[in-house]
């Protein structure tokens, strides 16, 4: 039942205030500045133990874990580096025992995450799942782990599932950070940034008739592309992932910086770009991204926080802004809306994608 919305996509996009809610519950200690995971199954010592994270998903999941190891990274400091489970569990891969393994499913039934974690658990290595469906297939294999509560995701492409997938490698990277060297203010800085993204996703959703608009502007051309550095990259590729799967309109997603060094050829009038741009110190090397494209006559539209001047942006999404760190989990949640709306322009199959299925359950 899609309760008054005209497809299981756009519901679920709504839904993400409350699934954010429910990721967060009794997770936030501010006594300690730190996060409560219980099933994690990891003391402090075990968890300061390890030297490496490898995170491990396919499609959305694994996008969302290219965010989660950023904000391992950035909050525990601790070199952490996403790949697609699919790719792992074909090359002998060398299971290290300071390597932490964090497996990602919203459905905890998809094959080739599932055979991932079974070859590190045959070699012995350590594996967490961050996992929305309790008692799925990958929940049981694994030693420990978060579970979303996210609520059940119907339509194929994931929205609330990867936006509650970052929310718990957030509380995942507090609480690394906190028995490492994060400090008290940071780790509470943290935490007030968790309780605001809830109230800030409503925000955004706010905002939905202007960017419905927008999305059918530019649904009607043959690609886009989207680009972003560091904090806005991993945001950038799922927007693209998005857009591919429910519209199919052709999305390639490359690192701003990247741009000059291939890319930068296929931009012209006919392929816009969206700009994912973080008020971070990389701000000004993003406008400057956004001239150089500009100057070829391709249309950019902006995700942000602050308008840009018109010479580098035909059109902006403006967001709330939280805490550095976590602004990329709210800078996903337009480009949702873009990619639905375009695929509405278009009256596609939205909820059930051609050539897709919720989840790959064989090999
Ligand atoms: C794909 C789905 O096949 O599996 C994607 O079409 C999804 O939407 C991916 O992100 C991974 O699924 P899961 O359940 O393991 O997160």
């Amino acid at each position: 039942d899609t309760e008054g919305h005209a497809h299981y996509l756009i519901k679920e996009i709504h839904e993400q205030p409350g699934a954010v809610e429910r990721t967060l519950s009794g997770r936030v200690d501010e006594r300690f500045a730190t996060a409560h995971l219980g099933g994690l199954n990891l003391d402090a010592r075990e968890a300061r133990a390890f030297r490496r994270v490898k995170i491990l998903g396919c499609g959305s999941a694994y996008y969302s874990g290219e965010l989660g190891a950023q904000l391992i990274e950035e909050l525990a400091r601790i070199p952490a580096h996403a790949e697609p489970a699919s790719e792992f569990r074909y090359r002998n891969p060398v299971i290290e025992a300071d390597t932490l393994y964090i497996a990602v499913s919203q459905s905890g039934e998809t094959y080739d995450t599932l055979a991932a974690v079974q070859e590190i658990k045959r070699k012995g290595g350590r594996v967490l799942g961050v996992v929305n469906t309790v008692g799925s297939a990958i929940a049981r294999e694994c030693d420990g782990g978060v579970y979303l509560h996210a609520g059940p995701e119907i339509s194929v492409a994931s929205t609330k599932a990867f936006t509650s997938t970052a929310v718990a490698f957030a509380l995942i990277a507090l609480h690394f950070g906190r028995v490492h060297d994060l400090s008290p203010a940071d780790g509470r800085r943290i935490c007030a940034g968790l309780k605001a993204l809830p109230g800030q996703i409503r925000e955004i959703l706010a905002d939905e008739d202007r960017i419905a608009k927008l999305a059918a502007e530019y649904a009607h051309n043959a690609g886009m592309m989207f680009v972003g550095r560091v904090r806005g990259w991993p945001v950038a590729r799922e927007g693209a992932q998005k857009l591919k799967e429910v519209s199919y309109v052709h999305a390639e997603a490359y690192p701003a910086s990247e741009l000059k060094h291939g890319p930068l050829a296929l931009i012209g009038p006919e392929l816009p770009t969206v700009a994912v741009v973080p008020d971070d110190e990389l701000v000004e090397k993003n406008l400057t991204t956004m001239g150089e494209i500009r100057a070829r006559h391709g249309r950019v539209l902006m995700v942000g926080h602050t308008a840009p001047d018109p010479k580098f942006a035909e059109d902006a999404i403006l967001i709330p802004k939280n805490e550095p760190e976590l602004d990329p989990i709210l800078l996903g949640i337009p480009l949702q809306l873009l990619a639905y709306y375009a695929a509405v322009a278009l009256e596609r199959d939205v909820d059930k994608p051609r050539n897709l299925a919720k989840s790959v359950t064989v090999e």
